[in-house]
């Protein structure tokens, strides 16, 4: 299969020729076919949500397992009522304040939505995306949007076309290509089936934005920590060693200097021993390491700067093929808390903690 790629402008005022591009996408959506296309968070790799055939080739084209659901796109509110059996109050109110937005949401589906899009569950996770080239090719396909984020399965989600074609390129008909993303890691995930609603993945809409609206917030325990065998994450996709880089990632936390310091030490080991080591630092950091491959992946004090590079960085150290890598620690809280979950799932909860004995 040859895969087209087109470039669109992510600014919401098409031309007539970009809109063109778009409804070419939508038809091969509608025929039961597969397109990448840009959303505020990561790239997603879109197919019908109601063509059970088309899901399938989703997973194909990704190395998937099939029971890791897919969540349904909608470009408006009415989009979604034929998905669902009910709307909970809780799910209205999330909804109301945070669409369209990085925020999926997880609600009792219908009987339109087909077992082979929610990997077997009856449930349905539905997102509405802010970004304007994924509302108008939903909008113009007239039907909900399957997308799993467009990378192959375990490998980091992608934030730019070429990292799309890297991993898709003659799997899928088409690429649409609306530059680099916004947010760069995947949206927050809440289940609203039950009265207090779980958070199921950190994102940019944050913990303290959803208290905010919704009062009490329970957190899946898979989002916390390594997840043991007997442990059933409400999201299948959590249980999955996501977002892992080739090399073998190790985490250090801790004060600043303290962090430098370990992760030159264990750089310089690695060095001395041949491997190809590579250093995931920050701007306030970066002159700091002498040896090694090093890069900053945004400033400490503007976190979204960090969300925004971390794949693309992680995906820059596999292409370099580096074989060990460390990278700093983040404080966990606000967009913190969705860094460090991808930061411990793709170093395999392989973390080196330096802080003085007084602080543990
Ligand atoms: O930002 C995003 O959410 C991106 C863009 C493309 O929208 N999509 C994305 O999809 O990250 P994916 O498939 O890579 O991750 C979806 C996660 C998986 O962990 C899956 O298990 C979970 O959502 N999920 C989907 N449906 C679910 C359901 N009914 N109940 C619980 N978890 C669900
Ligand atoms: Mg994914």
């Amino acid at each position: 299969m040859n895969t087209k790629v087109l470039k669109v402008s992510d600014e919401g005022n098409f031309t007539g020729e970009e809109l063109e591009y778009l409804k070419e996408a939508a038809e091969i959506l509608k025929h039961g076919g597969l397109v990448a296309f840009p959303t505020e968070t990561v790239y997603g790799l879109g197919a019908n949500a109601l063509d059970e055939k088309a899901a399938r080739k989703i997973y194909e084209a990704k190395g998937r397992p099939s029971d890791n659901p897919l969540i349904a796109h909608v470009a408006d509110f009415e989009g979604i009522e034929p998905l669902v059996s009910r709307i909970p109050e809780m799910g209205r109110k999330l909804a109301e304040a945070f669409w369209p937005g990085p925020m999926t949401l997880v609600f009792p589906k219908s009987a339109l939505v087909p077992l082979g899009t929610t990997g077997g569950l009856d449930t349905v996770a539905i997102r509405m995306p802010s970004d304007p080239v994924a509302r108008m090719l939903i909008r113009l396909a007239g039907v909900p949007v399957a997308a799993p984020s467009a990378n192959t399965s375990g490998r980091p989600s992608p934030t730019r076309a070429e990292h799309v074609y890297q991993d898709m390129e003659g799997r899928i008909e088409m690429i649409i290509d609306g530059g680099p993303v916004g947010i760069g890691v995947e949206s927050t995930i809440v289940d609203v089936t039950e009265e207090v609603p779980v958070l199921l993945r950190p994102g940019a809409v944050t913990m303290e934005m959803l208290e905010s609206v919704a009062g009490e917030v329970r957190v899946d325990p898979a989002i916390l920590g390594p997840v043991s065998p007997d442990l059933k994450p409400k999201a299948p996709g959590m249980k999955y060693r996501h977002y892992a880089p080739n090399a073998d990632l190790t985490l250090v936390e801790g004060p600043q200097d303290r962090v430098v310091s370990e992760i030159n030490r264990l750089a310089a080991e690695k060095l001395l021993e041949g491997y190809k080591v590579g250093i995931i630092c920050t701007d306030e950091t970066r002159d700091s390491y002498p040896a090694g491959m090093v890069r900053s992946i945004g400033q400490r004090a503007k976190e979204e700067t960090v969300a925004h590079n971390l794949y693309a960085v992680l995906r820059e150290f596999d292409d370099l093929g580096a074989q060990y890598l460390f990278s700093e620690g983040f404080p966990a809280d606000h967009l913190g808390q969705a860094i460090m979950n991808r930061l411990n799932k793709a170093a395999g909860y392989r973390i080196v903690k330096v802080w003085p004995e007084a602080e543990l």
